[in-house]
């Protein structure tokens, strides 16, 4: 990894140069723009260098260990396609992996960035599937803070023309979580009740939305400020810090709801499973309890799971409880992923879901737009205009 300060191909200002995010791949002899001459009379010719800006996460920590950089713009291998990324998600997520709390993950430095959506500019020698000038989603799970990114051809989903960049990649994460964990997990049908905490969040709002759709009875909790924001969807609001959310479904419904979604966990599972039916379903889908501890996070991380297990382990009482991960659900099941994030982006061409976007952000400011989610700044989703 070379320090130095150059401008590059796409006229941009850098601090540093790196490897490409997920593999080396240049080839020959390459130069920094701006240092050499291209040709060199009577000596060997130089290889222009294309780079791009993505921001990289240098070590664990807070929003300071994230930095804008270069790279040599790579080719594609043979299956894969190149994106030029036009919008970036910025999601919660993000933030437990850059702090070290997201298992499974790489060792710094890396890219962070869940999912994208931008075109096609080029793609491998055996792919046939999707073309160039093709606009696409993907989940990418790390990478997604980025001008460019190359993909298995496998995990692109095609994005009708009509519908904003922004919006789009405002469906891959959120709302495919959202809409997996309704349909596909706890088969919610119309006239019945859930209750969605962090419902003002990424996640939250999208389980609103599509909560709407299939005409349930809602109950949201989130802080006071951003209780017009679950009354616009039709959702009644309940102020966590202050209220007993148990005492307020209790008050609010005869017999409880039929499904829980829970980001917070660890012992607060135990309480949300205390308001479903006999037959409801908890979904445990985050850890911000643990996230959000000041110490001890790892082994909150486990009591998180530890609860689970305990509450799983209740199977006398006919209520389930299930922990949703969108990655080990696409694994299992890729053809879901694609059906589910399709289906989201006909409603969303259909104008049936409308992602609300908190803020669109530059590349430059993704520290900045993490800290937002850090301080529970946001109702909606933040999105990373990339190019
Ligand atoms: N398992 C999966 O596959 C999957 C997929 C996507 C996301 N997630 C997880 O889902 C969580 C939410 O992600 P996101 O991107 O939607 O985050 P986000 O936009 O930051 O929303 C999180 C929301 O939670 C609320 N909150 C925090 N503590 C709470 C508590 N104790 N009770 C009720 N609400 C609380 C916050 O707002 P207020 O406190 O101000 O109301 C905030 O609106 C994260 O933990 C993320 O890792 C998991």
């Amino acid at each position: 990894m070379a320090a130095d300060v150059y401008r590059g191909e796409h006229n941009l200002t850098v601090s540093r140069v790196t490897q490409p995010p997920f593999r080396p791949r240049s080839a020959g002899t390459t130069t920094r723009i701006g240092e050499m001459p291209l040709s060199l009379p009577g000596r060997r010719q130089l290889r222009v260098v294309m780079t791009y800006q993505h921001v990289i996460m240098t070590h664990h920590g807070d929003a300071s260990v994230l930095e804008i950089a270069a790279a040599e713009l790579p080719a594609p291998m043979p299956h894969e396609v190149r994106v030029r990324v036009l919008a970036a998600g910025v999601a919660y997520t993000d933030i437990l992996i850059r702090e070290g709390l997201y298992p499974g993950m790489p060792k710094p430095p890396f890219t962070l960035g869940y999912d994208v959506v931008g075109i096609v500019d080029a793609v491998g020698a055996q792919v046939s599937t999707v073309p160039v000038g093709q606009l696409v989603a993907a989940l990418t799970v790390t990478g997604g803070y980025s001008e460019y990114l190359c993909l298995s051809a496998s995990d692109v989903v095609p994005v009708p023309d009509t519908v904003e960049a922004a919006a789009a990649v405002a469906l891959v994460l959120h709302y495919v979580t959202a809409y997996q964990m309704l349909h596909r997990v706890a088969q919610v049908k119309p006239g019945q009740s859930i209750l969605i905490h962090g419902a003002a969040g990424g996640v939250g709002t999208a389980l609103l939305q599509l909560a709407r759709l299939t005409e349930l009875e809602v109950y949201g909790t989130a802080a006071a400020a951003k209780h017009d924001h679950i009354r616009q969807w039709g959702a009644i609001p309940i102020d966590y810090r202050h209220e007993d959310f148990v005492q307020r479904i209790a008050d609010l419904t005869a017999a409880g709801v039929d499904a829980v979604f829970d980001l917070v966990g660890g012992p607060h599972l135990f309480r949300s499973y205390r308001v479903l039916k006999p037959h409801g379903t908890l979904i445990n889908f985050g850890f911000m309890a643990a996230a959000q501890a000041n110490r001890g996070r790892q082994l909150r991380l486990l009591q998180n799971f530890l609860c689970l297990g305990l509450l799983q382990l209740r199977w006398l009482q006919s209520k389930r409880v299930a922990f949703y991960s969108i990655t080990a659900m696409k694994q299992r099941h890729p053809d879901w992923f694609r059906q589910d994030l399709t289906t989201l982006l006909e409603l969303l061409a259909k104008g049936q879901i409308h992602p609300v976007i908190a803020q669109r952000l530059s590349l430059a400011e993704a520290a900045q737009a993490q800290t937002l989610l850090e301080r529970s700044a946001v109702s909606g989703a933040l999105v990373l205009l990339c190019n």
